[in-house]
C-alpha cells in the first residue's frame, strides 16, 4: 500500500534529469505497492524557492511523461496567491546541476480521497512548502489533527490524511518562539500525535539538504552508496527543554543529539542515500542497507545518517547493523517475460527447490528446518496450532491444515487475521500460532502476531521477505526463500509456502515412528514436484486456448473440489477474479447441494478438480449433479485417470502424493487467470484496486 522514496546526495555532482530518473525508476520497482497515482519533489533553484512538484495520476510511466516536458503540476494554492491556475508553470531546468540535494516519491494506493492530482504525495504545508511529506500507511486521527489546525487558522487542499501532517508540521514550528527545534526535534513532537500506521519521509525548506524518515507499522529501509569505510557509532543524548510555545502540541520537549555513520577519518565525502519501502528499489545504486525499526526517526543531512528513537526510555538501542542485500537485479526485472505474473509462475519449478533446499534430505528422507529446531517440544506439547493469514496466504494454510493433523495429531485452526482480531478470539499460553505472510507486512497479520504475544502463545512466522515486520517480531519461524515475488497476485509464494508448510508438518512429526512410511511418502513426493509442475508449464499453450475458447465471454465461473483440494478451489477462483475481473467461486464440492447448485445450468463453466485421491468418489457424484442438471465442466484429473467423461472438457495433470497434489492443480488455474485477464485487457501486474501488500487494517 504505497512505495515510498527518497534520494539524498551530498557532495555527489547531479543534473536533475538524473535526480529524477532515480526517484522514477524507485518508484517503478515498488509500483506493486500501489499504482493510482505517482508523485515526486524536487529542489527547486535557490535554497528559498518552493519544492518543484510532479504529480500525476497512474502509473510511473505517466509522470515520466509529464516530466519530460518539464511543467510541473499546477498547485491547489495558486488561487491563493493570484496565480492563474490555468496559466502554465514555467519549465523546470532539468539540466540545471546540484552538488547536494533532497528530493522525495511517492506511488500510491488511495485510501483517503480518489486517485487526484490534488490527493497524489508528495504532501505540503503550504505554498512555499515550508514542510513537505511522503507517506505509506494511514493516519487513524487526522480528522481531529485537522480540526485543531483548522481552528487555529491553517488550510488544506486535499482529502488525504497525509496533508494533515504535513500542516502539523508547520504549526509546531510557527509555534516555537525561538525556532530552536532541530529537523529530528520537530519530527518527534508531531509524531508523538500521530496515531495509526505510518513510514515518513519529511523534507522542510527550513533544513535544506536535510530529510527525516519514520516509521510506526509500515517497512522503510535506508540504503547507503558510497565509496569510504563506514563506521556506525551512535550517542543519543536528550536533555530536557522548555521552549514549547502556547498552545503547542505534544509533551514537553526534548533535544537530542546522536552521532552515526561517520567516516573513520571524519571528514565530507562523497555519499548517497537511498530512503524506500522495499529493498528492490535500491538494489540498482548500492547491496548495503539499513531497516529502520517502528518509531526510530532517521535523519540524513550533510552526508551524515543518524538514527535517535522516538522516546530515549522505551529500552531499544538506536544501533541498526548495515545489512548487505542478497536479491540480484534480474530477480526483480522481466527478463523474457510480457509480466512479472507469467514470470513468477513460470517460476515455480525453481522456487520450491529453493524453499527445500539444504532442508530436505531426498536421501535420508528427513527434513530440517534450523527455524524450528530448538522450538520443536513446545510446539508438540502445543494445545493447538493457530495458522493465522490473509488472501493467498490463508488459502496456503488451507491447504496445508489436513497434513498437519494428519501428521501433528494437535488440532489445527485456521484464520482469516481480519476475523480473529474482530473476534477477539480466546489465546493461550500453550498455544502455538503460524502466521503465514509473503510480504511480512500485512497489517492484518502483524497485528494479530502481536495480539498472540500479548497473550504468551509461541508465534512462529512463515515469510518470503527477510527481513520484514513478521519475521522480525516472531519467535522465530521459516523463510519460504521464494525470492522477490513482484505481481500483484500471488503465484510462487503460495506455493512455497505450501511446501514450508508439508515440510515443517513433517519436522514435528518425526518423532513419531507411526508416521514414518507417510512421511517418507511425501518426502519422495516433495523431490518430483519441481518436473511435475514443469510438465505443466509446457501445457501453456493448451490452456490459453481454453480459456480463449470457453472462458473468456463468461461473465461467471465456480471451481469445485473438496479434502486437499478445497485450497485449491479457493485459490483458484480468487487468482481469476483479481486478474481477470471475472466473478468466481470456489465452492466445497460437499456444499454444492446445500445452496451453489441452484446456481448451476448450461450456461455456467464448472472447474472441477476431480484429481485422484480418498475423496474422489464423492467429487465424482457432485459432477454428475452438475451435469445432471446440463453444467458445463471442465475437470482437472489425473493423467492416468480413463473413467472421467468423455463429453468434458479436460486437463490432465501429473499424479503426486494426496497432500502434495494441490502445488500441481493449482498451476493450471493460475495460467488460465493469466490469460484470461491478458484477454479481458487487464494490466496483470496491477489489476485494478489492490496492492501487493496491504499495510492498513
Ligand atoms: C492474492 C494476494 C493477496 C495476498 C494477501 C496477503 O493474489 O496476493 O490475497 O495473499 O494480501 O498478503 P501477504 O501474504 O503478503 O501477507
Amino acid at each position: 500500500m504505497c512505495g515510498i522514496f527518497a534520494y539524498c546526495s551530498y557532495l555527489v555532482e547531479k543534473d536533475r534529469k538524473y535526480i529524477c530518473d532515480v526517484l522514477c525508476n524507485g518508484l517503478a520497482r515498488q509500483e506493486y505497492r500501489g499504482y493510482d497515482s505517482a508523485g515526486i519533489g524536487i529542489d527547486g533553484d535557490s535554497p528559498d524557492a518552493p519544492m518543484i512538484l510532479f504529480k500525476n495520476v497512474g502509473k510511473v510511466a505517466g509522470l515520466r511523461n509529464q516530466l519530460e516536458t518539464g511543467i510541473p503540476t499546477p498547485s491547489p494554492f495558486d488561487e491563493e496567491r493570484s496565480v492563474d491556475p490555468n496559466a502554465q508553470k514555467p519549465k523546470t531546468d532539468m539540466t540545471r546541476v546540484f552538488l547536494s540535494q533532497t528530493s522525495m516519491a511517492h506511488t500510491r494506493w488511495a485510501t483517503h480521497g480518489v486517485p487526484a492530482p490534488s490527493n497524489c504525495h508528495p504532501h505540503v504545508s503550504d505554498a512555499m512548502t515550508e514542510f513537505s511529506v511522503v507517506h505509506n500507511g494511514i493516519i487513524t486521527n487526522y480528522k481531529e489533527l485537522k480540526l485543531v489546525l483548522l481552528k487555529r487558522g491553517y488550510a488544506f487542499h486535499t482529502e488525504t490524511d497525509t496533508e494533515a501532517v504535513a500542516v502539523l508540521c508547520k504549526y509546531v514550528y510557527d509555534s516555537q518562539p525561538h525556532k530552536r527545534l532541530s529537523f529530528t526535534e520537530l519530527i518527534k513532537t508531531v509524531i508523538k500525535e500521530l496515531e495509526g500506521s505510518f513510514a515518513f519521509v519529511f523534507k522542510s525548506r527550513h533544513f535544506p539538504d536535510e530529510i527525516v524518515a519514520a516509521r510506526r507499522g509500515s517497512p522503510l529501509l535506508i540504503g547507503v552508496k558510497t565509496d569510504r569505510k563506514l563506521k556506525v557509532d551512535f550517542v543519543d543524548v536528550e536533555l530536557p527543554q522548555d521552549d514549547r510555545g502556547p498552545g503547542a502540541v505534544g509533551p514537553k520537549l526534548r533535544r537530542s543529539q546522536s552521532r552515526a555513520f561517520l567516516s573513520e577519518d571524519g571528514m565530507p565525502q562523497p555519499i548517497e542515500f537511498f530512503v524506500a519501502s522495499d529493498a528492490a528499489a535500491v538494489i540498482e545504486h548500492t547491496r548495503r542497507v539499513l531497516y529502520l525499526e517502528d518509531d526510530d526517526i532517521a535523519h540524513i543531512g550533510e552526508g551524515e545518517l543518524h538514527i535517535h528513537r522516538l522516546r530515549r526510555d522505551d529500552g531499544l538501542s538506536s544501533v541498526r547493523a548495515i545489512e548487505h542485500l542478497e536479491i540480484e537485479l534480474a530477480e526483480i526485472m522481466k527478463g523474457q517475460y510480457s509480466h512479472f505474473m507469467q514470470k513468477e509462475i513460470y517460476e515455480q519449478p525453481e522456487s520450491v527447490v529453493n524453499t527445500m533446499r539444504g532442508r530436505v534430505n531426498f536421501d535420508t528422507r528427513s527434513v530440517m528446518l534450523g527455524g524450528l529446531k530448538a522450538y520443536l517440544p513446545v510446539i508438540r506439547r502445543g494445545r493447538r496450532l493457530l495458522f493465522v493469514a490473509c488472501g493467498t496466504s490463508y488459502h496456503s494454510c488451507i491447504a496445508a491444515r489436513p497434513v498437519f493433523e494428519e501428521l501433528t495429531d494437535i488440532p489445527v485452526a485456521v484464520e482469516l487475521a481480519s476475523d480473529f482480531l474482530d473476534r477477539r478470539t480466546p489465546v493461550f499460553r500453550d498455544d502455538v500460532a503460524i502466521f503465514v505472510s509473503q510480504s511480512g507486512e500485512t497489517a492484518d497479520t502483524i497485528l494479530a502476531m502481536r495480539y498472540c504475544l500479548e497473550r504468551g502463545a509461541l508465534c512462529l512466522g512463515v515469510v518470503n521477505v527477510v527481513g520484514s515486520t513478521l519475521s522480525r517480531e516472531t519467535h522465530s519461524g521459516v523463510h519460504i526463500n521464494a525470492g522477490p515475488e513482484i505481481g500483484v497476485a500471488s503465484t510462487k509464494a503460495y506455493t512455497s509456502q505450501y511446501v514450508a508448510l508439508v515440510m515443517i508438518a513433517v519436522q514435528l512429526s518425526d518423532d513419531s515412528i507411526s508416521k514414518t512410511a507417510r512421511r517418507q511418502q511425501i518426502i519422495d513426493g516433495l523431490h518430483d514436484i519441481p518436473a511435475q509442475i514443469r510438465k505443466i508449464l509446457a501445457m501453456d499453450k493448451a490452456l490459453q486456448q481454453l480459456a480463449k475458447d470457453t472462458l473468456a465471454k463468461e461473465k461467471s465461473l465456480l471451481i469445485m473440489g473438496r479434502g486437499y483440494q478445497y485450497a485449491t478451489c479457493l485459490e483458484g477462483a480468487l487468482k481469476i477474479k483479481e486478474v481477470s475481473y471475472m466473478h468466481s467461486e470456489g465452492i466445497l464440492a460437499g456444499e454444492l447441494k446445500h445452496g451453489p447448485l441452484a446456481l448451476v445450468d448450461e450456461h455456467l463453466p464448472v472447474i472441477f478438480i476431480m484429481t485422484r485421491d480418498s475423496l474422489y468418489p464423492k467429487v465424482q457424484s457432485a459432477l454428475a449433479q452438475v451435469t445432471a442438471r446440463k453444467g458445463q465442466p471442465i475437470i482437472i484429473c489425473n493423467d492416468d485417470d480413463d473413467s472421467v467423461p468423455e463429453s468434458a472438457k479436460v486437463i490432465r495433470v501429473p499424479r503426486t502424493v494426496d497432500c502434495l497434489q494441490g502445488l500441481i492443480n493449482v498451476i493450471p488455474l493460475q495460467l488460465l487467470s493469466y490469460h484470461l485477464a491478458i484477454m479481458n485487457g487487464v494490466d496483470v501486474d496491477f489489476p485494478r484496486n489492490l496492492a501487493k501488500s496491504v499495510t492498513t487494517e
